[in-house]
């Protein structure tokens, strides 16, 4: 299987595709009796990536090694990629500290925070030698080391075919493209795709000039740099041109850089629809739906890593509003929040996870009744009990400050058996193709929180029905395949473009 071509064909020239992610597809571990095994990497992007590696027999996937079995698959990887399944993976092994300098201080904290727009200005952050230092010492390397594994894999590479396609995911890689010009030249084709908000460039700014300009410089080393939506994509223009001063077409999605143009491109990322249909059936989510369908009165749900990005303390606050409201709904309805733990080791999520505690003992305190609680809070990571969830729920609540696209409300929406109605946060990406069909929210406004989940657990059944329906067969429709067809088509099209 080769690269399609423009017109969906097949690419004459076959280029080898390599993709490029922190997290990789499978994680390897010893059984009891000291034989390898190995477990499939959970979450979107794994799924998503699946399918571009599908579309080709020879693609390899790099990615970290994250346990002691993965340092093993490295070192043997380094010459040949390991084949797992229907994948070829070369996995990655960095310097301890250096990574934990990169995920712990620079991508996870500052990154992340600054393009969820989670600072609270004009309190953090404070920008010192612990980050230059995370930069210098944790991310260039970790980063340069990606770059390394990339040039390994194609040397090792049997193709004749044609230029390499390199797909760089994410904000723990934005220096990657840097490193692969500088070993591999400009004839490789290199995309990186932000699966995290752009923000504006006065939040881009926050960012210390050395890192606000390094990433931008290598991002624009790259040939397409893509985005969930459109208006990450027009943010990340207007960013380089009010940061860099460079030369943009903002209504062509163009940025011209060192006399190279690069496309700024929007593909929204989708879900496996059949992926989720099966899993919903399986007898792991089977075995959980009693104890979800138990619940008293009207099911209200989240399910999220537990991020600051996720807004959980104001869900809690809106829905003890609304009770406030409308004691009417006491014993109605349980709200039940799937939490699961997320990146512990920076103190901010770990001041969080007990936050989320104290919010919910204090809904629960004030609310509830010796029958009824009303929120109940599921601190972990227990994927079918979510599954069912999703099948069962009155009201999705997706209230994220902000979210790069949010999977979540989609996965949810194709299993869901109960007309459930979607609340979503104006400002997480699926509001661009699923905004119409759910109840729009500001996630920072209590009130009109409270008012959302009140209209939607109320909500007239045929109302309901309508949106669910359509909420379904948008996800249906863009499927994961379309979400890869669209960027080996603008691939294609760029080639073509420039010779
Ligand atoms: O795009 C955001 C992302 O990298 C997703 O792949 C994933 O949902 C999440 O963040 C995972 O974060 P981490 O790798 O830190 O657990």
């Amino acid at each position: 299987m080769v690269a399609q071509g423009a017109d969906g064909g097949e690419a004459k020239n076959g280029s080898p595709i390599v993709i490029v992610s922190n997290r990789g597809p499978v994680t390897f571990s010893r059984d009891d009796s000291g034989t390898r095994t190995y477990s499939r990497g959970a979450g979107g992007l794994v799924t998503a990536l699946n399918a571009v590696s599908r579309r080709q027999d020879e693609a390899v996937w790099i990615a970290s090694a994250t346990s002691d079995e993965d340092a093993r698959v490295a070192g043997e990887s380094r010459e040949e990629p390991y084949e797992v399944e229907d994948l070829r993976v070369a996995l990655v092994e960095h310097d301890e500290g250096a990574y934990d300098l990169m995920y712990n201080t620079l991508a996870n904290p500052l990154l992340w925070f600054v393009q969820h727009g989670l600072y609270d200005l004009p309190y953090a952050p404070s920008l010192g030698d612990d980050t230059r230092r995370a930069w210098e010492e944790g991310y260039l390397p970790v980063n340069e080391n990606f770059a390394g594994a990339v040039e390994r894999v194609l040397e090792s590479s049997s193709r004749g075919g044609g230029e390499p396609i390199i797909l760089v995911h994410d904000y723990q890689l934005y220096m990657v493209p840097h490193f692969l010009r500088e070993r591999l030249g400009d004839a490789p084709f290199v995309s990186l795709f932000v699966h995290i908000p752009w923000p504006d460039p006065e939040g881009w700014r926050v960012l210390p000039r050395y890192v606000r300009e390094g990433v931008l410089r290598s991002l624009l080393r790259a040939d397409v740099v893509a985005f969930h939506t459109d208006r990450y994509a027009r943010n990340f223009v207007r960013t380089a041109r009010e940061v860099l001063g460079v030369e943009t077409d903002e209504e062509g999605g163009v940025v011209r850089y060192e006399g190279r143009e690069v496309w700024a491109r929007a593909y929204p990322i989708s879900i496996d629809p059949g992926e989720f249909e099966e899993l919903a059936e399986s007898d792991a989510v089977l075995e959980q739906e009693s104890s979800v369908r138990d619940l008293p009165g009207k099911l209200l749900l989240r399910i999220d890593r537990m991020d600051l990005s996720k807004n959980v303390l104001r869900g809690f606050q809106a829905y003890g509003r609304m009770l406030e409201r409308h004691p009417e709904m006491k014993e109605e309805v349980t709200f039940l929040a799937g939490l699961q733990p997320s990146r512990g080791d920076i103190p901010e999520y770990a001041a969080y996870a007990d936050a989320i505690q104290k919010a919910v003992e204090e809904v629960n305190d004030k609310h509830g009744t010796g029958e009824w609680q009303p929120v109940v809070l599921s601190m972990e990571d227990n994927f079918p009990r979510s599954v069912a969830a999703y099948k069962a729920y009155d009201v999705l609540l997706v209230n994220a400050v902000r979210d790069g696209m949010n999977l979540v409300a989609k996965e949810a929406a194709v299993v869901n058996e109960e007309n459930g109605v979607l609340v979503l946060s104006e400002n997480a990406g699926a509001q661009e193709e699923l905004g119409e069909f759910a109840i729009s929210v500001n996630p920072f406004d209590l009130d009109e929180g409270a008012d959302a989940i009140h209209a939607a657990l109320t909500m007239p059944e045929e109302e309901k029905k309508r949106r669910a329906e359509a909420l379904k067969r948008q996800v249906r429709e863009n499927t994961i395949e379309k979400w890869v067809e669209a960027q080996l088509k603008d691939i294609a099209a760029y080639r073509e473009h420039h010779g």
